[in-house]
């Protein structure tokens, strides 16, 4: 059984991916602005609070984990985005704030927890991207760059740490079936979006909880350093 730190539990993918592998008898630490109440239940998931804006405190809260905790894996799920709107009207705070919780609290994270990994010569970090960084998006700027900016840090750690069992991965997700995404589009985009995906369906959370357990597995040692899109083929486009 593994230890896999997740940032961004409270809703969404980190609470399902959570949820998931604490099933299957792994340790969760959670990390984020708010708890989860059914987390919070099992005596194998524990909370810290940490707002990943804050870089004082990711800087504390991570090194109080890489002490207490002897963390296999980190899964870098939070994220954050301004709401959508054209270039003109993004500002240098939207900016910062995006790459801030989506990438920089990343690099102070890892820095406090990456020593068991090296020891243990075994350590996954996995990075959620999103497809838009490879096809781009119209109105998501802040988001849209910083996330591209996770392909570099990918690239790099895998490299800095390829010598010490440590990989370093990116899943650049399509659209995954989640409550928020039922709840922000209206039935007749939800369609659209679906339809627009070449196999029609939408990414479960089910399968991104699986391939994550993959991840934790031996087997993916050879994968490193990869950006990999997770769309169901919505990185593709045919010129008919
Ligand atoms: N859902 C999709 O279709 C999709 C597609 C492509 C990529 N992704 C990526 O997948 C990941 C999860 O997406 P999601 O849809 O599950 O998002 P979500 O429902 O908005 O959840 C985001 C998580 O990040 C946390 N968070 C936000 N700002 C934070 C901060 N300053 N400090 C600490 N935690 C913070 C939130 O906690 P609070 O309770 O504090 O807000 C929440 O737990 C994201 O990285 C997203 O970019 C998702």
């Amino acid at each position: 059984m593994k230890t896999i730190l997740i940032s961004g539990v409270s809703k969404g993918i980190g609470s399902f991916i959570a949820t998931h592998l604490l099933n299957k008898g792994h340790t969760i630490i959670g990390m984020g602005r708010s708890n989860n109440e059914e987390l919070n239940k099992n005596d194998n998931f524990h909370f810290y609070e940490c707002d990943l804006l804050n870089s004082q405190v990711v800087t504390d809260v991570s090194k109080q984990i890489g002490k207490k905790h002897s963390v296999d894996m980190f899964f870098h799920n939070a994220m954050y985005t301004p709401k959508h709107k054209p270039f003109l009207r993004y500002t240098d705070e939207d900016m910062i704030k995006a790459y801030t919780v989506c990438s920089a609290s990343a690099l102070t994270i890892i820095k406090n927890i990456i020593s068991p990994m090296r020891k243990n010569k075994f350590g996954r970090i996995l990075f959620t991207g999103s497809l838009i960084q490879h096809t781009g998006s119209v109105g998501q700027l802040a988001y849209l760059t910083a996330k591209s900016s996770l392909d570099g840090l990918t690239k790099g750690l895998a490299l800095e740490l390829a010598s010490s069992g440590v990989t370093c991965n990116l899943l650049m997700l399509g659209p995954v079936e989640t409550d928020k995404l039922k709840d922000n589009l209206s039935e007749e985009a939800y369609e659209k979006v679906k339809s627009s995906i070449p196999t029609g369906e939408f990414v479960s959370q089910t399968h991104v909880a699986e391939m994550i357990e993959f991840f934790l597995s031996e087997a993916s040692t050879p994968i490193n350093g990869v950006s990999l899109p997770v769309g169901n083929g919505s990185q593709l486009r045919s010129f008919k």
